[in-house]
């Protein structure tokens, strides 16, 4: 037996692993990779390792060949203990995993090193990426590396700076007028027209795959024990469902007792996972007209992870909570005084969202909590900081 497959999540068929694949059964596109078992794989991950990138866990991610990894040095980022904001906010137990320090500054790269890495090793030359711009980042930089070449369309309204670091990595970028689901559309029929490899972000097992890398970190880092929450804010989900599935596969080989609690944040302009959990449903409507500045997070039909998130929280416990901008903009500020944490809007979205889940009881004040700190400013500084300059100024010369 191959050491991973694919399996469908609707009708439990097994395939052998291709980058892409519809079920050969149902024609689902919802496919994950399972990974043969291995009895020695718990006590080698015991073993203390040097190794400081998401390739320590390569004996669970979707490459046979480990000198096909297109790395950068992605993952491996700091855990580190948020105690004066933890004391202010009442919590005993709060960190944040500093997805910051990616090489192009987000938790994105866990992907775009793990989908570029596919690619390879499957001899695609191209790949086609809807983004709202870190996927594209991080695409970009791995295409580079691995000398595949990129086509990211981004919604018109990506920051500028974002737009500038993805043309520096040589990526070829086409703009959209629109919303992000508008630009998915035209990814789509530029690869369909040109017979090129579309990457399906969920649908693409990369996204899981990378993302649960996450959790592997995040256990080792506590001393093989999962936290009782995950906070992270979400657009497709993405995150969310690879960290849970990573703390999954670590309760099968006895490395953690538990799958963590997840507290889930959208922005209040464009909540439309949030609303659906809150109404029991398990389809959300659409978001036609998202009305946030956060764009990262402005993902109007969220797709089919929300369902997989329903089932997920109804499991092992966790909610949905939302922020406005303007919660999210201050909280920016409050971490980055407090902690010297600077981060990018969404990611401020998640702290805010915390904030909430603290104050409604949610979330108690003995429990461990890890926050995904997912993106960094660096990228949209003008955005945050050269659009406030008035504001800041005020602030630090009043304090
Ligand atoms: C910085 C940042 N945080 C959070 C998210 C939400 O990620 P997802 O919903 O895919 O898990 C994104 C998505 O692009 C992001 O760029
Ligand atoms: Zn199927």
């Amino acid at each position: 037996m191959n050491r991973f497959s694919l399996q469908c999540r609707r009708c439990g068929r097994v395939e052998s692993f291709r980058p892409q694949a519809t079920c050969g059964s149902c024609g689902s596109p919802q496919l994950e990779v399972q990974y043969a078992p291995d009895s020695t794989l718990a006590a080698s991950w015991r073993r203390e390792s040097a190794e400081r990138s998401l390739w320590r866990y390569r004996d669970l991610l979707p490459i046979a060949d480990a000198r096909h990894a297109v790395s950068l040095g992605e993952g491996g980022t700091p855990l580190i203990a948020i105690e004066r904001l933890g004391r202010q906010l009442g919590l005993g137990s709060l960190y944040t995993k500093d997805e910051r320090q990616n090489p192009t500054g987000s938790f994105k790269d866990r992907q775009g090193s793990l989908a570029l890495s596919i690619l390879h090793e499957h001899g695609v030359p191209e790949v086609v990426v809807a983004s709202t711009g870190n996927v594209a980042l991080a695409y970009a930089a791995y295409g580079a590396r691995a000398g595949i070449k990129v086509h990211a369309f981004l919604p018109s309204s990506i920051p500028a700076e974002k737009l500038r670091e993805v043309l520096l990595y040589g990526a070829r970028t086409t703009l959209v007028e629109g919303t992000y689901d508008a630009t998915k559309s035209a990814a789509a029929r530029f690869a369909q027209a040109h017979g090129l490899f579309l990457d399906q972000g969920f649908g693409t097992v990369a996204a899981v795959e990378g993302m649960k890398t996450l959790a592997f970190e995040i256990a080792e880092q506590l001393g093989w024990r999962a936290p009782d929450w995950y906070i992270q804010a979400v657009s497709g989900g993405m995150g969310p469902v690879g960290v849970a599935k990573g703390f999954s596969e670590l309760q099968a080989l006895g490395l953690v007792d538990k799958v963590p609690a997840m507290g889930l944040v959208q922005v209040s302009g464009c909540a439309p996972m949030a609303e659906a959990f809150h109404g029991r449903l398990r389809q959300p409507l659409p978001v036609l007209e998202p009305a946030t500045a956060v764009l990262p997070l402005a993902t109007g039909t969220p797709g089919p992870a929300y369902e997989l998130l329903f089932d997920l929280l109804s499991r092992d416990g966790g909610t949905f909570t939302t922020a406005s901008d303007a919660e999210a903009w201050e909280v920016m500020r409050l971490l980055a005084r407090t902690e010297g944490i600077s981060v990018e809007p969404a990611t401020a979205v998640t702290f805010a969202g915390l904030i909430k889940l603290i104050e409604s009881g949610a979330i108690g004040p003995n429990e461990c909590v890890v926050v995904n700190v997912s993106g960094h400013t660096y990228s949209v500084e003008a955005h945050v900081v050269t659009g406030h300059p008035a504001d800041l100024q005020e602030s630090v010369s009043g304090t």
